[in-house]
């Protein structure tokens, strides 16, 4: 079995980074649940010395992520968290950094409140506006960090401008790509220098595993990454690793289902009365419809919506039964949170209101099941409201 070199999408995510066991010609990567390789002598072993360094299961995921994302290579790291901290080892004391305002609560929680105490400083700017995106640089700005779409108010980046800006001024394009995933958004071929996933999400999309990655196409980047990977140490195990690599089998059918049943939703919650605002890029109503049509291959499976208080917003949450009030996103199973309370709590209220996370916002990860259930249970839910 070998991955031909022009196989296209679907088949990269299926076999790319994995050959057949070498030993026993297994046809799935195994675990290898081990801290240590035996080494023949001094000097001399199979390439494997210690699993903080390398490991054959993490390995061949990484490969399979570098090739989905069309990246030189990938890191796997604990969480999606981690895989940003590690890019920020990229940044020296006095670089500044311009981030999407309504980047995750989490990626601005580690920004605002850990790395501001090296010496890093940070703007947070609607990147949807790149002319006040051109306004936040300075000569010490050293990357671009963008999530798009963002969460979850789902505003769009135009990638291939961003990447153009960034670069003119000299900085790094880095690209949170969690919420479209691979299959619908490629920001490596929009000029992207690094791409980052919480694997937690869509990649592993089963619920069961956290992890991150990040996706470098710079040589320098890569040495830095595999360096700081092993120095630092925050790295995927060898299970969760496992768990991803099933998960990109089925990940174009899967992100089909999202999508479909998202745009499905979105369409539901815009037509019923009780709704006052929707965000959905699949909607000819969202502002930046069309930069999502031309830079997305579909709209993927998240929404939000404004039931206008946190009154309403409680009750829709309290009847619910087939969606899961939980965190977190892209698993099989439909879930729905309250960004205000839940994912954005650690971002201030004025700031939070100012992007649309007000306290009657509902956000939907759309999963697996029949939409017309999910939309059942919505109406049953909604008539409390
Ligand atoms: C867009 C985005 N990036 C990064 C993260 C962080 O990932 P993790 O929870 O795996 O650390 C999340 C988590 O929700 C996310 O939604």
């Amino acid at each position: 079995m070998k991955l031909p070199e022009n196989a296209r999408f679907s088949t990269v995510c299926l076999h790319a980074g994995q050959e057949p066991d070498p030993s026993t010609g297994a046809i799935i990567t195994p675990i290898y649940q081990t801290s240590t390789y035996v080494q023949e002598e001094l000097g001399r072993h199979k390439g494997y010395e210690y699993a903080r360094t390398q490991n054959p299961t993490r390995a061949a995921l990484e490969g399979n992520l570098a090739a989905i994302e069309g990246g030189r290579a990938g890191f796997a790291f604990a969480s999606g968290m981690a895989a940003i901290n590690a890019i920020a080892s990229m940044l020296k004391s006095g670089d500044h950094v311009i981030v999407s305002d309504n980047v995750y609560g989490g990626t601005f929680r580690l920004f605002d409140k850990v790395l501001t105490r090296y010496q890093l400083s940070f703007s947070y700017v609607d990147t949807g506006d790149l002319d006040a995106t051109e306004r936040a640089f300075t000569p010490s700005t050293r990357m671009l960090f963008v999530e798009t779409p963002s969460n979850p108010v789902m505003r769009i980046t135009d990638l291939a401008r961003a990447a153009d800006l960034a670069h003119s001024r000299g900085a790094l394009l880095v690209v949170d790509n969690t919420f479209a995933s691979p299959v619908l958004q490629q920001p490596v071929a929009l000029g992207a220098d690094l791409v980052t996933h919480s694997t937690t999400k869509y990649l592993n999309g089963h619920s069961d595993s956290v992890g991150g990655v990040v996706i470098a196409v710079r040589e320098s980047d890569v040495e830095w990454l595999r360096f700081v990977q092993n120095a630092a140490g925050a790295i995927l195990s060898p299970f969760d690793s496992w768990l991803v690599l099933r998960g990109t089998k089925t990940l174009p059918i899967r992100m089909a289902q999202h999508c479909a049943t998202g745009r499905a939703l979105a369409q539901f919650v815009e037509a019923h009365p009780k709704v006052q605002k929707v965000y959905y890029p699949g909607l000819p109503s969202h502002p930046q419809h069309a930069l999502a049509a031309r830079q997305m291959k579909d709209f993927g499976g998240m929404l939000a919506f404004d039931l206008g208080s946190l009154d309403a917003a409680a009750r829709l949450l309290k009847n619910v039964r087939l969606l899961a009030l939980a965190e977190s996103l892209g698993g099989v199973e439909s879930l729905i949170s309250h960004p205000a309370t839940m994912t954005h709590a650690s971002v201030p209220s004025e700031h939070r209101n100012a992007l649309g996370i007000t306290d009657g916002l509902v956000r939907i990860s759309a999963g697996l099941e029949d939409v017309e259930d999910l939309k059942e249970d919505l109406t049953q839910a909604l008539r409390s409201v």
